[in-house]
């Protein structure tokens, strides 16, 4: 308790600053000892004695106990993040993509090297899910952990299906707010999310997963047509990432829009914030909302893991022990909208039950079952052609308290 936390920050951007912004307004007792930043010449709103540009002033320097790695590239990230632990240095990180492609080896380099990597920030900005779902939920078997992941995304659907707004200037205003990745394909392309995704699998279930394992299919492809659909209907377009307890051992995790209607936890979950739904066997449905992007929420998450450092806190990954293990699966039926304008294009889907069929001047679309396989079979095609895939949401496990039955697919009305 009350460790004394000198830290070597590493990038200045968004959330750097944001957390910078935080320590000189609170009160929190530790202190940032050096920033390393990539970018020479470039005016920064603190005394430049701070800044260095070499990353051994901060790896080496003796007095340093906790690295605080901010930066937005995966793969530098990666080589900080390694060597800082290597040097028996702690590290919190808000780098997804880093933490989700390497967790394997973070997790051995922690167990070796006796240090800890804190990633709070990575997950959804401001919400405090890691934490929960490696300690709060720690026993407790979750049926599902199903959300809108990602700020950008959800920032941009909001403003073109609610504010109709244009898709490119929507786009702009959430890069020029800070929200966006520098390549924002990894936003509205799924791949944020799906890192995401991954580093709360290994929280809720134990399972560590590459993330090219798992399917992702963002928002790029949404047109008027589908916008126009779901105000018709009263139905909001969210892009989602889910994992979800299919049957006693096997796991499902996928990223893709869903059409979801009124009565949904996340219908009113708007702009750059994101929602997170936990499903327990025993605790039922638990909803947590809050910003998901932006240097405050952001360096809020980063400076409780901070925090937790004055305590020792570390992950011990308790489900990666379980005895019983999940596998993934990704034989799992869904019922899904795809909106399309050639019979041809639709004729790539392997739809086992087709419900409605609606063929329009403008448009058609069809609401059918596929499985998640046939979808990940397509999955390049569908970058090609002019259609537009979202989950309907209405086809779900469910599964018993105990687990000891059977688990049955319902179509349900609502989530
Ligand atoms: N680009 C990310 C988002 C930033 O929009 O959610 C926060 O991880």
């Amino acid at each position: 308790m009350d460790k004394e936390l000198k830290i070597g920050l590493f990038g200045f951007g968004v959330v750097g600053q944001g957390l910078y912004d935080i320590f000189t307004q609170t009160s929190f007792p530790a202190e940032i000892i050096k920033i390393c930043v990539k970018t020479r010449n470039k005016p920064r709103p603190i005394a430049m004695d701070y800044f260095t540009f070499e990353k051994e002033d901060l790896l080496a320097h003796e007095d340093i106990n906790l690295i605080v790695e901010m930066i937005d590239n995966a793969e530098e990230a990666y080589e900080i993040v390694k060597t800082a632990l290597k040097r028996g240095k702690n590290v919190v990180t808000a780098n997804k993509k880093m933490v989700a492609e390497h967790l394997p080896e973070l997790i051995s380099l922690q167990k070796g090297y006796g240090v800890a990597l804190l990633y709070e920030a990575s997950v959804c900005g401001s919400i405090p899910i890691i934490r929960n779902l490696a300690e709060y939920y720690d026993n407790e078997m979750l049926h599902s952990v199903s959300g809108i992941f990602n700020g950008s995304s959800n920032y941009i659907l909001t403003k073109v299906i609610q504010e109709k707004m244009s898709y490119d200037a929507a786009l702009k205003e959430a890069q020029d707010l800070g929200f966006a990745e520098t390549d924002p394909t990894l936003d509205v392309g799924g791949f944020d999310p799906k890192y995401k995704l991954c580093i709360v699998t290994s929280h809720a279930y134990g399972v560590l997963i590459e993330p090219e394992e798992v399917f992702n299919y963002g928002i790029e492809k949404l047109s008027l047509h589908d916008a126009e659909y779901a105000n018709e209907k009263d139905l909001k377009i969210k892009l989602l990432a889910t994992v979800e307890k299919v049957s006693q051992n096997e796991i499902s995790l996928f990223v893709m829009p869903y059409l979801i209607p009124h009565s949904h936890s996340l219908y009113h979950v708007e702009y750059e914030y994101n929602g997170v739904i936990v499903e327990g066997a025993f605790s039922e449905k638990q909803v947590f909302t809050g910003k998901g992007a932006g240097g405050h929420p952001t360096g809020s998450a980063v400076l409780s893991d901070i925090s937790a450092r004055r305590y020792n806190y570390k992950y011990e990954y308790k489900k990666t022990k379980w005895k019983s293990k999940f596998t993934v699966t990704n034989d799992k039926l869904m019922e899904v909208y795809i909106r399309y304008h050639d019979e041809k294009d639709l004729k790539l889907f392997k739809l086992q039950d087709v419900d409605i069929k609606y063929v329009g001047r403008n448009y058609n679309y069809v609401i059918a079952t596929i499985n998640l396989m046939d979808l990940i079979s397509i999955r390049k095609e569908l970058d090609k052609r002019n259609v537009f895939v979202a989950n309907t949401g209405r086809l779900t496990p469910v599964l018993s308290q105990t687990d000891s039955e059977e688990s049955q697919i319902v179509l349900s009305e609502a989530e």
